[in-house]
């Protein structure tokens, strides 16, 4: 019974094991991209199921993992504005799921949050109406206290939404061929090919950080592409590490996406920072067939420099492998080669966009300030942790200096009215995320943000103060409303979260 083994195994790796000397596993670095299939949910009833399976991740060893319908991760489901889709999903694994659209703008009851859990053994059926602007989304498990486990097990994968009126605006758009899913992951391996996780002393305050950079589920995969333009979407699907994208030859590209749907028109850029949860559609040209890395600089988040976390350096997880292109603090996520022999299908990028996702251009009627917290309690000496043991300190996420409570609504909107939400951190970064809505960002400390190259977005990285501009559209009621939480995926288990009303 696999889906028995894996419950096993979530409970032990919840339990934790230290980080020290951990014996390092044979990466299978260099397969060929998986592409995800691709489920076109128009038309009839479209059917996932959360299962438990086994992933060939590492040489030498099957790794326990979850998927939808299949083994790690799940299909890409392609959507259509202006349709309704019927969806449904089983739930076969042993502990309750949710399946969350993260980014889409439905009612709260059709959302998939916390408030929605699927029983082992139960399905969920939904009719999704999509009513937003082609963007690339994504959907994942969301119970909360073990949403960090499943997603990081495999309970994810992603949503295309397409606006047949609007057509492909010109970019490459062959699925799996000049357009293709980039789900990024850092995944750790103990020494017999298992998944290892950890949630508690330094994985909790910084987040689980992993030394093996996954695309797709492969470890550095490589991608064979078209010597041409070729799209690529972006989702950090990473529990909690900031990933700061460039190519090894320094190579520019088009920025044409974030969150929400397309940009205005193609921002030329070099690097790209993506923190877990956000998406970006980039292009970028191959014509000269040379074979090029994707690599991500080091992007560290350090929440403390005092005693606590001097105390339990030593288990902090290694550094991700350095890059062999030799930057200091770089490591390699994967590498495109492009075949000269298979030219690309798109020329050239467009001008604008027509159907670009537009800001809200409106006066907020309310204003609210969220702060995104983390403090210690107790007393001694000890490292923080959440489920204290024989340590004194205890650790608390919590917004407004509120740790999440199912029973607690914490904001209450008005439909169509426009809100401004500053949001406040200290200590370190945290991404924001927020259900039902997408934002435009007006300011990040105190500096306005440029939405020609920012875009509609549903998470934003705040470091210090954001404020954020949105119309809530869509209802949500008492028994479920709609979450806005940090989405490094520990934090928000912890209780960096709150719910919200629409009425
Ligand atoms: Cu990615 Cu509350 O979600
Ligand atoms: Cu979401
Ligand atoms: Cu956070």
């Amino acid at each position: 019974m696999p889906s028995r083994r894996a419950f096993l195994f979530l409970t032990a790796s919840a339990l934790g094991a230290p980080y020290l000397a951990r014996p390092a596993v044979a990466a299978r670095a260099g397969r060929p991209l998986p592409i995800p299939d691709l489920v076109d949910a128009s038309g009839g009833r479209t059917e996932l199921s959360a299962i438990a399976g086994q992933a060939h991740m590492v040489a030498g060893a099957a790794t326990p993992v979850l998927g939808f319908s299949r083994a790690y991760l799940g299909p890409t489901l392609r959507l259509r504005r202006g349709e309704n889709h019927a969806l449904r999903v089983h739930n076969r694994l042993d502990q309750p799921i949710t399946c969350h659209w993260h980014g889409m703008r439905v009612a709260a009851v059709l959302d998939g949050g916390p408030s929605l859990p699927i029983a082992p053994g139960d399905s969920w059926s939904v009719s999704l109406p999509v009513a937003q602007p082609a963007a690339t989304l994504w959907y994942h498990s969301h119970v909360h206290r073990v949403t960090a486990e499943q997603v990081y097990h495999g309970l994810a994968g992603l949503i295309l939404i397409d606006d047949p009126e609007a057509g492909d605006e010109g970019l490459p758009s062959r699925y799996g061929i000049d357009d293709l899913p980039l789900i990024i992951q850092d995944r750790a391996f103990d020494q017999n090919g298992q998944l290892y996780y950890l949630k508690r002393g330094p994985a909790l305050t910084h987040g689980f950080l992993a030394d093996k950079i996954l695309v797709n589920g492969a470890i550095r995969p490589d991608a064979k592409v078209p010597a041409g333009l070729v799209r690529l979407r972006l989702l950090n699907g990473s529990n909690a590490r900031i990933y700061d994208l460039r190519f090894s030859d320094s190579r520019a590209f088009h920025q044409v996406a974030s969150d929400s749907g397309l940009l205005q028109g193609p921002v030329r850029r070099d690097a790209i920072v993506l923190a877990p949860g956000e998406r970006a559609e980039i292009v970028v040209d191959f014509t000269d067939a040379a074979p090029v890395t994707l690599l991500s600089r080091r992007h560290d988040n350090r929440p403390l420099s005092g005693g606590m976390i001097r105390e339990m350096s030593h288990l902090l997880p290694g550094p991700p492998p350095q890059s062999e292109f030799g930057e200091a603090g770089a490591f390699d996520v994967m590498r495109f080669l492009p075949d000269p022999a298979r030219p690309g299908l798109v020329a050239a990028l467009p001008e604008r966009f027509a159907s670009a996702a537009s800001a809200p251009a409106v006066e907020p009627v309310r204003r609210r300030v969220i702060t995104l917290d983390m403090f210690t309690q107790g007393s001694g000496t000890g490292p923080g942790t959440q489920t204290g043991g024989s340590l004194h300190k205890i650790m608390f996420m919590g917004m407004n200096n509120t740790p999440f409570d199912h029973a607690v609504i914490n904001q209450r909107l008005g439909l169509a009215e426009p809100e401004l939400w500053t949001i406040r951190t200290s200590v370190m970064a945290h991404p924001f995320h927020l259900h039902g809505a997408s934002f435009q960002v007006l300011r990040q400390n105190g500096e306005a943000v440029d939405f020609a190259s920012h875009g509609m977005k549903d998470v934003t990285l705040v470091r210090g103060e954001t404020d954020i501009l949105f119309v809530p559209m869509h209802p949500a009621g008492d028994p479920v409303p709609y979450m806005y939480h940090c989405h490094i995926l520990e934090h928000e288990d912890a209780g960096m979260m709150g719910q919200f009303v629409v009425t």
